[in-house]
């Protein structure tokens, strides 16, 4: 199953998005609208994963939604591991992913 978010014509509630919250992932600025988690803003720009696992670098993005299994962390300012479908997205915040190896690959040749 992949999560996707309904664009506004589409979308049952019947949201509307007049506003819109800006944020740097990794570098690149995306917009989402406002109200949304940074992991709906992630959606709404078509990305579906936004860090692998550390065992077998496989995609992680939303799984639960709801703040139980931590699929979904990435870092916010210096805050590291922060869940993506809890946290608000603030204007200005500036996000990096977390892909990072077991503490015993590193150094390991490959
Ligand atoms: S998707 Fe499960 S904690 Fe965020």
């Amino acid at each position: 199953m992949t999560a996707h978010r309904l664009s506004p014509e589409h979308d049952p509630t019947e949201r509307i998005d007049a506003e819109h919250v800006s944020i740097i992932v990794d570098g690149e600025q995306l917009t989402g609208s406002s109200g949304s988690t940074i992991a709906g803003v992630l959606l709404e720009n078509g990305r579906d994963s936004w860090r692998t696992t550390s065992r077998d670098r496989r995609p992680r993005g939303i799984f639960c939604g709801i703040g139980v299994c931590y699929d979904c962390i990435l870092t916010v300012g210096d805050e590291r591991d922060v869940r993506a479908c809890q946290r608000r997205a603030c204007d200005g915040d500036v996000v990096a992913l977390q892909n990072e190896a077991r503490p015993s690959e590193e150094g390991e040749a490959s």
